[in-house]
């Protein structure tokens, strides 16, 4: 038997979300999940069409920050676990607007632990802290960048002091604070994960990976924040799905574990891996629908723009907790998820150019022509 019935996942029209919500639905058969996300400008239902005929996925469309939809689902539904990804999850638009971050990311993460609290109490214990219905689980997706920045050496392990820099980052500390007071002061049942740089199929193209792939297949200038030797710890998305399941189904209550696979690039890395491996597809005339000839992929196509406000220099995650506590592991070799990530954008080109249109291109022009 599942040891999950329902669970409420937020933000499961995302990129991570969606994979989540279909890693679930495999490994999980016998659980529901209730798919809870507003469809901002990064919610697709298109990233869900293979499991739109799945009768343990419900769709609602809907704002974790709703204070009548939050209780009413937790009463239709029952649900006997929470797993929050939904967040504004870009640093460029915390910079532009860190608002939005505060009600989403902060004030929406309150509302669903509130909620979590009621619906889940059963009573007091003898020092008057509630007691909650067994089985039940809370769990934060977080992220490493709440830890601040690294210099050379190093790595976040859980007991790095919080130090977040970005509005996006300090959001999502403040958050995770959140979570912390509500296991302090009310024993809610709870776990915070904190991953590093995920990438992967349902990206949105404003992110690194899927942005230079989209511009390398386009021609269009490479925007390199600075020098372009920052470094980020990347973990392919399907290696995050397992690690919050593990914490899911086996984390000790309270605790935080970070999640990372030891892939540390520096931008440049990632960005010359990128040229090199479209480069070789375009030559063994594997896409079909793009104009583009291999010799047009040059050097000339990268120019360093204008550096991030505020960029962390590097991140990097000390997975010890979780794989030796949990034993959880990433299933993935960075060379080779890069690759079947790079296949994947090539051949759902369809997918790209549908989240391109309308809003992202607006938000393309007015971003990098200021760079
Ligand atoms: P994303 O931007 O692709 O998806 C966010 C989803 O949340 C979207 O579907 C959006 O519609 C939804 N959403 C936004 N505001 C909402 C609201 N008020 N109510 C309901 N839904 C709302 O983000 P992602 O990259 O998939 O990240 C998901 C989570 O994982 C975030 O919490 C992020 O902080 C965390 N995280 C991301 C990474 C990464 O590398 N992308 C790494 C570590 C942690
Ligand atoms: O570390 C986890 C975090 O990773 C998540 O919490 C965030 O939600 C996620 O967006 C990601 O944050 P980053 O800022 O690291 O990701 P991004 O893809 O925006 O940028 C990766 C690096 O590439 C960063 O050093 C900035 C640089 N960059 C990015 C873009 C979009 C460029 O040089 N040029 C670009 O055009």
């Amino acid at each position: 038997m599942e040891k999950y019935k329902t669970i409420l996942v937020t933000g499961g029209a995302g990129f991570i979300g969606s994979n989540f919500v279909k890693y679930m639905l495999s490994q999980h058969p016998e659980t529901t999940i209730v798919n809870l996300d507003a469809l901002t400008y990064a919610g697709n239902l298109e990233n869900l069409t293979d499991i739109e005929d799945n009768p343990n996925h419900i769709f609602v469309k809907g704002d974790i920050c709703d204070q009548d939809l939050i209780p009413k689902l937790f009463k239709e539904y029952d649900f006997d676990a929470v797993v929050n990804f939904a967040a504004e999850s870009h640093v460029d638009r915390s910079i532009e607007n860190p608002g939005i971050f505060v009600s989403t990311n902060v004030e929406g993460t309150q509302n669903l632990l509130d909620n979590a609290k009621k619906q889940w109490t059963t009573g007091k214990d003898e020092e008057g802290f509630p007691t909650y219905r067994d089985g039940v689980k809370y769990l934060q997706v977080s992220t490493d960048e709440v830890y601040g920045a690294l210099g050379k050496t190093g790595m976040f392990t859980e007991t790095t002091p919080l130090a977040p820099n970005s509005p996006y980052s300090a959001s999502k500390a403040s958050a995770d604070l959140f979570v912390r007071a509500y296991h302090n002061t009310f024993h809610l049942p709870v776990n915070i994960t904190r991953c590093s740089n995920n990438y992967g199929p349902y990206q949105f193209p404003e992110k690194l990976i899927p942005l230079m792939i989209s511009n390398v297949l386009e021609l269009r200038d490479l925007p390199i924040y600075g020098d372009g030797m920052q470094i980020r710890d990347w973990l392919h998305v399907k290696d995050h799905c397992s690690g919050i399941d593990t914490v899911l189904q086996t984390g000790k209550m309270g605790e935080v574990y970070n999640i990372g696979g030891n892939n540390e690039k520096a931008n440049i890395e990632i960005i010359n891996l990128i040229m090199e491996n479209v480069k070789k597809h375009l030559s063994e005339g594997h896409v079909e629908g793009v104009n583009t000839q291999p010799d047009q992929i040059t050097d000339d196509l990268k120019i360093h723009v204008e550096d991030r406000l505020g960029h962390d220099r590097r991140y990097a995650i000390d997975n010890t907790k979780i794989t030796s506590q949990l034993g959880w592991e990433p299933s993935y070799t960075f060379e080779n998820g890069i690759a079947e990530t790079i296949d994947w954008y090539l051949n759902n080109l369809d997918w790209m150019e549908n989240v391109k249109s309308g809003g992202y291109q607006e938000y393309y022009d007015k971003m990098y022509s200021k760079k």
